[in-house]
C-alpha cells in the first residue's frame, strides 16, 4: 500500500478552509486593483544564481533545491519579489512610465520544522517601479493598510523604519579596522535586528568600538515608539547626513500617512533580506502580536538586474489572516504579562529576583508541583517549562517573554529578541576531555553534548569537521566509556568534570541568564515589559 502521509510544513486544503483563503485574496486584490495595480505572475521555480547572492538572499540554506535534466540547479520560489524584480527588470526595459504590479503567490521556505511551522505559504502583495518620492512610501503603506482593514479592521500597527539609518551607523564605522569588514558587519546587523543588547555591549567591548559610535549602536535597539516620541532622540543620536536623512525621511513618511493612530516606528527595524535600501515597515495585529506583512525600499535589488529604477513593495502572509480571523476575545494588552521560565537552575533564583523587586508569587514554593503562578496583581503570569522549551514558547507568542540560560538560546537559536543579561546563572561552554587528551589532527574528532548546533557551529568555526552524537544528560560519561573524544558542555563549578576524572580543554564562551522577549509582545505589551525590565534591572 503507498503510504499516505504529506510532509512535514504543508498541509492539504478542504473546501471550506479553501474558500477562507480565496475570501482572503479577493479582498486584499480588490484593494490592491483599486490602487492601480495590475495582477501578474512568475514560475514557481528558477535558478538558483537568482537567490544565490548573500546579499539578496541570505538564508540561502530555507531554499528548496533540485536539479533540471542538465543538472543545472534550480529553486522553489522563496520570496515573491526578486522574481518580480527579475521580470520588470528584463520585461519593461522601455517602459518609462511607473510600473504597479500585484501578486498573490506560493512561497517555499525549508525552515527548521518547529512547532507547526508552515513551509508553504501563501503571500499577497504588491510591487511600485519608478517613483523614489516618500508620497510614493506613504501611498504603498496606505495600500497595505486598507487593504488589510478589510480583513482586520482596526486591530493592526504599522511600524516603521528606514534602512539608511542602521547603514548610517555602519557608515560611521569606516577607518576603523576590523569595524568595517562584512563579516563583523553581518555579526553587528544581527545582534540590531535580534535588538540583542547584551550582544552589542559585548561585541563593543571586545573590538574596541568607539565611544560615540557605542553610544548610538547600544541605543538604537531601543528607538521604537510613538513617532513624535522617538524621531527627536534618533535625530539627536544621528552620527552622519545617511542617518539624519533617514530621519528625515520617517518624518515625512508619517506625516503624510492619514491614519495616524495605526503608525509607529522602529529606528532598529532591519529586514534581513538585505536587498531593503530606504524606508522598511512591518504590520503586526494589535490583538495577537502577530506579523501579518512588511516591506520596504529596495532600489539596491533593480541595479543588480541592470536596471537602476527605484522599486517598493510589500508582501501579506494570506494564511496568517485566514488564521487571525479565528481568533477573538480580549486584547493581548488586558492579559496578564506571560512568562516562560525552565524549571532547574534558574527557577528559584529568578523566583527571588521578582521577590526582590517587588512582584510577588505567594503560591510558588520549590516543592510545589504547580506550573503556572501568578502574581498578586494579576499583571504578571509564570509558566513553569523545561528550559529548552523556554525559547520556543516566547518565540510564538505562547509567552510574553521568558528567562532563559544563554547556552539553551545558543542551541535553539529561537527568534525573539535578547534584551538583557541577567547577571546571575553564570558558567561557561567549554570542550572537555579526559585528563593528558590531546587532539589528533587527521583523525575526525567526536562530540558528545547536549548541545550538537553549539558543537558543530563552533568546530566548523576553525574548519574542524566533527562527529556529535547527541546526549540528554551526564554527558561526562560518554569519553569515558569510550562513546567520544570530547564533550562540548556548560561547566559551573567544575566538580563534576574534576570527580569524573575530566578537564576543560578550551572555552567556547561565557554564559549566563538571559532576558527574552517576543518580538510583538515588546511592542503590544510595552508598559508590562518595560516595567519587568526596570524591576529585573533593580
Ligand atoms: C550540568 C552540565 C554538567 C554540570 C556542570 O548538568 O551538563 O554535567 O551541570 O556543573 P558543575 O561544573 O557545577 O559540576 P546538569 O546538572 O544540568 O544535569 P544533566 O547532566 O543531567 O543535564
Amino acid at each position: 500500500m503507498i503510504k499516505n502521509f504529506i510532509p512535514e510544513g504543508v498541509s492539504d486544503l478542504n473546501n471550506d478552509e479553501y474558500e477562507k483563503i480565496r475570501s482572503v485574496e479577493d479582498k486584499l486584490t480588490a484593494v490592491f486593483r483599486e490602487d492601480g495595480y495590475r495582477q501578474i505572475m512568475t514560475p514557481t521555480f528558477e535558478y538558483y544564481d537568482l537567490f544565490a547572492d548573500d546579499t539578496i538572499f541570505s538564508d540561502t540554506d530555507e531554499i528548496y533545491k533540485l536539479t533540471d535534466k542538465s543538472g543545472k540547479l534550480m529553486v522553489l520560489r522563496p520570496d515573491a519579489t526578486i522574481p518580480i524584480a527579475r521580470m520588470a527588470a528584463t520585461h519593461y526595459k522601455e517602459s518609462d512610465s511607473d510600473l504597479k504590479l500585484m501578486y498573490v503567490t506560493t512561497v517555499f521556505r525549508s525552515a527548521d520544522f518547529r512547532a507547526g511551522e508552515k513551509r508553504e505559504f501563501k503571500q499577497a502583495g504588491i510591487e511600485y517601479f519608478g517613483s523614489d518620492t516618500a508620497d510614493t512610501d506613504v501611498s504603498v503603506i496606505e495600500t497595505a493598510v486598507r487593504a488589510l482593514k478589510t480583513i482586520v479592521g482596526s486591530d493592526m500597527q504599522a511600524e516603521i523604519g528606514d534602512a539608511g539609518y542602521f547603514n548610517g551607523l555602519l557608515e560611521a564605522m569606516s577607518g576603523y579596522g576590523v569595524l568595517e569588514e562584512k563579516s563583523v558587519q553581518a555579526e553587528i546587523r544581527e545582534l540590531t535586528e535580534s535588538k540583542n543588547i547584551p550582544g552589542l555591549r559585548q561585541f563593543a567591548t571586545e573590538h574596541d568600538v568607539p565611544e560615540q559610535i557605542r553610544e548610538v549602536m547600544l541605543s538604537l535597539p531601543l528607538l521604537y515608539g510613538k513617532p513624535q516620541d522617538i524621531l527627536p532622540k534618533a535625530e539627536k543620536l544621528a552620527l552622519n547626513d545617511t542617518m539624519r536623512k533617514a530621519v528625515q525621511n520617517i518624518r515625512e513618511i508619517c506625516s503624510g500617512i492619514a491614519e495616524k493612530e495605526c503608525i509607529s516606528v522602529d529606528m532598529g527595524l532591519i529586514n534581513r533580506l538585505e536587498y531593503y535600501s530606504g524606508m522598511i515597515f512591518k504590520i503586526y495585529l494589535k490583538k495577537t502580536g502577530v506579523i501579518v506583512g512588511s516591506g520596504g525600499r529596495y532600489d539596491k535589488l533593480m541595479k543588480k538586474f541592470g536596471r537602476d529604477i527605484p522599486a517598493v513593495g510589500f508582501g501579506l502572509n494570506v494564511d496568517m489572516l485566514v488564521e487571525s480571523q479565528k481568533e477573538s476575545g480580549e486584547s493581548e494588552a488586558e492579559k496578564p504579562l506571560m512568562i516562560a521560565l525552565g524549571k532547574g537552575r534558574l527557577a528559584d533564583i529568578t523566583f527571588q529576583k521578582f521577590e526582590e523587586a517587588g512582584i510577588h508569587f505567594p503560591d510558588y514554593s520549590k516543592e510545589s508541583r504547580k506550573l503556572i503562578f501568578d502574581d498578586e496583581t494579576g499583571k504578571f503570569r509564570i509558566i513553569f517549562v523545561k528550559a529548552v522549551d523556554v525559547g520556543i514558547y516566547v518565540e510564538k507568542g505562547a509567552c510574553d517573554v521568558g528567562v532563559i540560560g544563554k547556552d539553551t538560546l545558543m542551541e535553539s537559536r529561537s527568534d525573539v529578541f535578547e534584551m538583557m543579561d541577567l547577571g546571575y546563572g553564570k558558567c561557561i561552554f567549554a570542550v572537555a576531555a579526559l585528563k593528558g587528551f590531546q587532539y589528533d589532527r587527521i583523525k575526525k574528532l567526536r562530540v558528545a553534548t547536549k548541545y550538537p548546533g553549539v558543537a558543530k557551529r563552533y568546530f566548523e568555526s576553525f574548519g574542524r569537521s566533527i562527529e556529535v552524537t547527541k546526549i540528554n544528560g551526564s554527558v561526562e560519561l560518554a569519553p569515558i566509556v569510550g562513546l567520544s573524544d570530547v564533550i562540548v558542555d556548560i561547566v559551573e563549578t567544575g566538580n563534576t568534570l574534576r570527580e569524573n576524572g575530566l578537564e576543560v580543554v578550551e572555552k567556547v564562551a561565557d554564559i549566563s541568564a538571559r532576558f527574552i522577549v517576543n518580538r510583538a509582545s515588546l511592542k503590544t505589551k510595552q508598559r508590562q515589559v518595560d516595567e519587568i525590565i526596570e524591576a529585573l534591572k533593580r
